[in-house]
């Protein structure tokens, strides 16, 4: 039993107090007690292989910023791996995977999860649970297969995500191939992580900004809609595709229960195309280097804009690394304090 299930309300559409508030990579370098944690592994892989490590930096926004969920410390790359493509995190760089997905003929190499590769992670799930004893919602995730197949064919990240969009453009029989491994891997993992607890499900397609409508509607929304079609009704699903603007409308036709909107979607454009979906987001993180009173009356503007019902407060994409943390809280706070218009 949740004590706080905000959360979980507000993604089925049912009545709350206030908006719940969770934070896009509230679980990192923002918090001081986060970086003392991760010095205690050898490196992010094997950080992210240690379900007590993972749980620990789990909980570590519950206690001290306050928010509504915990979402599981993992990372998106962790399906590529266990596909058969390892990859490194890079210091102050990023993701490095030293073999790539370049021809058809690549696909040899890999084949599909089984999440019994990914115990580290329904391991830290379970743990995470019982250390939360029912304080908040555990969130779990993955990567979508688009934003997925990108690091694997591009190898780190990009501005362009030029190789990857090459790989659809030239060799659209192997995209789908491989697209639709990473869903098989994708929905068996997220089935896995809603058997060791995870109450709600997220699915970044952060690249799909990239894509454009017609390729987006071809090599994403097919398989984002595969996922979110086989988590719900056991779970809600949020699937938050960033600088998509045109995915909006057919996101909210796919079974999902959540759209995650960037900073530059506007609430009433969003509401108008997506009335039955409940809408989370979409502070600009770098609001949180302005002056406190600018945060203050930001947030406010945005909750009122979101209003009440079927609302979920974030940012538009992950905290920055610089962002200082009393700043975070002043967000976070502001939120919780926030009193609805009857
Ligand atoms: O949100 C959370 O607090 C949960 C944990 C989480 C991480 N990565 C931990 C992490 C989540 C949900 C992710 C998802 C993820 N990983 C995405 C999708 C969301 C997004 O940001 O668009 C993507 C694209 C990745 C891939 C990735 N992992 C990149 C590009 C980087 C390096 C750049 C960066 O932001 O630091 C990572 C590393 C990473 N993943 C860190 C954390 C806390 C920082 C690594 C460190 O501790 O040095």
């Amino acid at each position: 039993m949740l004590k706080n299930d905000l959360l979980l309300r507000a993604a089925r559409g049912e009545a709350v107090e206030r908006a719940p508030i969770w934070l896009m990579r509230q679980a990192g370098r923002v918090l001081t007690e986060y970086k003392a944690t991760r010095a205690r592994a050898k490196n992010f892989v094997e950080f992210v292989k240690s379900p007590d490590l993972a749980c620990e930096v789990t909980i570590q926004p519950v206690d001290i910023l306050g928010v509504d969920a915990a979402i599981i410390f993992s990372d998106i790359l962790v399906i590529p791996e266990a596909m058969g493509l390892p990859y490194e995190m890079i210091e102050a760089k990023g993701p490095w995977f030293p073999s790539t997905i370049k021809h058809v003929g690549d696909l040899e190499k890999l084949h599909v999860a089984d999440p019994a590769q990914l115990q580290y992670v329904t391991d830290a799930i379970r743990m995470t649970k019982k250390e939360l004893n029912g304080r908040v919602p555990l969130i779990g995730f993955a990567g979508a297969p688009f934003t997925i197949l990108s690091y694997m064919v591009e190898g780190s990240g990009s501005k362009t995500f030029s190789k990857a969009k090459q790989f659809l453009y030239a060799e659209p029989a192997a995209a789908h191939k491989l697209l639709d491994m990473i869903t098989e891997s994708t929905i068996a993992y997220l089935h896995a992580q809603v058997d060791a607890g995870a109450d709600l499900v997220q699915v970044f397609d952060s690249w799909a900004g990239v894509l454009g409508e017609n390729q987006f509607t071809h090599f994403s929304l097919p398989y984002l809609t595969r996922i979110a079609q086989a988590l719900s009704p056991r779970v809600p699903v949020t699937l938050f595709a960033k600088d998509a603007h045109y995915a909006v409308a057919p996101l909210s036709k796919t079974g999902c229960s959540v759209i995650g909107l960037d900073w530059t979607m506007s609430p009433s454009n969003c509401r108008t195309a997506a009335p039955n979906v409940t809408l989370q987001g979409n502070a600009d993180p770098c609001l949180l280097y302005a002056p406190d009173a600018t945060i203050v009356s930001s947030t406010h503007e945005m909750l009122k804009a979101f209003g009440k019902h079927r609302y979920i407060c974030n940012l538009g994409h992950g905290l920055y690394p610089d962002l200082e943390r009393e700043k975070v809280k002043l967000f976070v706070d502001t939120v919780k304090a926030y009193h609805w218009e009857a």
